[in-house]
């Protein structure tokens, strides 16, 4: 009978300090792990934070590349426009040198010829490109390039020898040479390249007594340009 309460008791007594140490241990648990509970929300909140700045980052970045890839192609197209207007203008200008340049002028009076004297052809057949001076018999080379001079010089006159020259600036570049005893012919081609400016024409050279060249269109100089450089 008397082991029923003194079990009671101890039942209690061992119960109750266990209950309150418990009761204490959680309490403390408890309030620990509220703290690391609020540190979690802490440093979530934070790196939440820095996710959406490194997000706003490379929005930013991503905008950034765009105008500036955009930027690039348009500065790309601008400068292919330029390409093809500048090789469009250059084609343009090789083309008009090639298709324009070319003359052919005769001797409309026969006449006597002193040394050194330029031959004048003064009627002009053709003159694309206006090289060719006919009041000075001069060519003047309009662009640079590879040009073809032809002359055909007729002698009249018993007893007359007649030599001509082509010159370039001076410098003979062709010689023709015709006798006079019977309607001779003297004739020459010449390849020249010249600069742009430079100048071709013909001139008598010798024996000024007496040279006499036939004009009535049957003397001629001609030249055109085959390749400008
Ligand atoms: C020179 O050429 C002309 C035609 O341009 C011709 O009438 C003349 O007979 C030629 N002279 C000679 C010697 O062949």
């Amino acid at each position: 009978m008397s082991s029923i309460p003194v079990l009671q008791l101890l039942c209690i007594f061992s119960v109750i300090p266990l209950v309150t140490c418990n009761s204490d241990v959680t309490k403390e648990t408890l309030s620990s792990l509220q703290q690391q509970v609020q540190k979690l929300q802490t440093a979530f909140q934070h790196q939440n934070e820095y996710i959406k700045e490194l997000k706003d980052d490379a929005r930013e970045q991503k905008e950034n590349f765009e105008k500036r890839i955009k930027y690039l192609e348009d500065a790309n197209n601008n400068m292919k426009d330029h390409c093809q207007i500048q090789c469009r203008g250059q084609q343009k200008r090789v083309s008009d040198a090639n298709a324009g340049i070319g003359f052919s002028a005769s001797l409309s009076t026969s006449t006597a010829l002193g040394d050194h004297q330029i031959i004048v052809f003064d009627t002009v057949v053709s003159n694309d490109g206006n090289g060719y001076d006919s009041r000075h018999g001069h060519f003047t080379a309009p662009v640079t390039g590879l040009y073809a001079f032809s002359v055909t010089a007729m002698c009249y006159g018993s007893e007359t020898e007649l030599h001509i020259s082509i010159v370039k600036d001076g410098q003979k570049i062709g010689v023709a040479f015709a006798n006079g005893n019977h309607y001779d012919n003297g004739s020459k081609l010449v390849v020249v390249p010249l600069q742009e400016g430079q100048m071709v024409w013909v001139e008598h050279f010798g024996d000024p007594s007496g040279n006499k060249i036939y004009g009535n269109t049957y003397s001629t100089f001609s030249g055109f340009l085959i390749q400008a450089y």
